[in-house]
């Protein structure tokens, strides 16, 4: 856990002086990066879009620090959204709810819903608190539309650099992967991006009043929904135990170099040749997602033709994994086959 030592406390201070005069300060999250602005400065919005090059109808998560305020942000609040509130916060679950008057439009993309989260990271709570009661910070993951969310503050430097005023570095993000983001329809909850909350957990507190959307039918804008998102620049493929070896010879003897991530024991009884490489992520999903963007990070970008990594298991624990392992193959799937 992140430990916040008074250099970092007075970093935090800089930060939220930053982003009360418009600026943009990308800051450590349970989840993942966040590249936050003020809701309250269109400018401070409007660079968000630009810096991220995200389309501006794209609506944003709106991060607060105390749930007393879910009133103030949101109109209306069914029974079933406080219990997941209550259940849930601080922590990696974003609830979609009817926005009220202090939500501008710019956020939201002209919705009427907003997107609301409280992280638990002590570094983004205290960066909130610094701001005030009735402030909020829209952030988006901090990487470029379409790719690899960022879980180190590296990452985030990577990917945006100078373009932004201000990193804070919390560490590694524990969870690794982005919130799951719930709406409602009278008092089921309806996935729309699974995530760090696993389906499991939201039924026990619902007593199954939860429901997964169909993601090739969703009509909100939800951008980590679109086919291909959260992608290397490296073509990715997703294979079974049983056939990822041989897919990796068929590319060698085309002259391809070849990097495999394995998940599973039986693979680690097979060689590997000069231009096949194996990394092996570990077999317990929360461990599996908490590693997955900064290893698809680590070998983008080194030279390999194709990254092919082993289907995980089909079980709900590892849905959001599947979900992000799918969208990062979507292109290759169209391209390269
Ligand atoms: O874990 C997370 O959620 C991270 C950290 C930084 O909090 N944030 C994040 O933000 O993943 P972003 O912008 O990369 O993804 C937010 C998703 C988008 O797919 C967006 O379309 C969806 O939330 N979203 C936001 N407001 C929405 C709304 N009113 N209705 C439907 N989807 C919404
Ligand atoms: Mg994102």
């Amino acid at each position: 856990m992140t430990v916040l030592t008074s250099e970092l406390r007075d970093q935090i201070i800089h930060a939220a002086d930053l982003l009360r005069k418009g600026g943009t300060v990308a800051f450590p999250t349970e989840t993942v990066y966040g590249l936050g602005a003020d809701i309250s400065i269109p400018s401070a919005i409007h660079q968000l879009f630009k810096i991220k090059n995200r389309p501006v109808d794209h609506p944003l998560i709106v991060h607060f620090s105390n749930i007393s305020q879910l009133h103030y942000w949101a109109e209306e609040v069914p029974e079933s959204a406080w219990q997941l509130a209550k259940h849930f916060w601080p922590g990696p679950l974003t609830l979609i709810l009817q926005r009220s008057r202090h939500i501008p439009n710019s956020v939201t993309g002209g919705q009427d819903t907003v997107g609301l989260r409280i992280p638990n990271h002590p570094v983004a709570l205290t960066l909130l608190k610094a701001l005030g009661s009735r402030k909020a910070l829209a952030a988006p993951s901090a990487n470029r539309f379409g790719r690899i969310s960022p879980t180190t503050a590296a990452h985030v430097q990577e990917e945006l650099g100078q373009t932004v005023d201000m990193i804070l570095d919390g560490g590694p993000c524990q969870v690794g992967l982005e919130s799951t983001i719930v709406s409602f329809s009278d008092q089921t909850a309806i996935v729309l991006r699974p995530g760090g909350v696993p389906l499991a957990a939201l039924k026990s507190v619902l007593n199954e009043r939860v429901i997964l959307a169909d993601r090739n039918n969703l009509t909100v804008r939800v951008s980590g929904t679109l086919a291909s998102h959260y992608a290397p620049s490296t073509p990715l493929e997703i294979l079974s135990s049983e056939s990822i070896w041989q897919r990796a010879l068929n590319l060698e003897t085309q002259g391809l170099r070849v990097i495999m991530i394995l998940c599973s024991v039986a693979n680690k009884t097979q060689s590997t040749s000069r231009n096949i490489l194996k990394f092996y992520l570990p077999q317990e999903s929360g461990a599996y997602g908490k590693q997955l963007y900064a290893t698809l990070r680590r070998f983008d970008h080194k030279g390999f033709d194709r990254l092919l990594v082993e289907a995980p298991p089909d079980s709900t624990a590892w849905l959001a994994i599947n979900d992000r392992l799918q969208r990062a193959s979507y292109n290759t799937l169209n391209e390269h086959k």
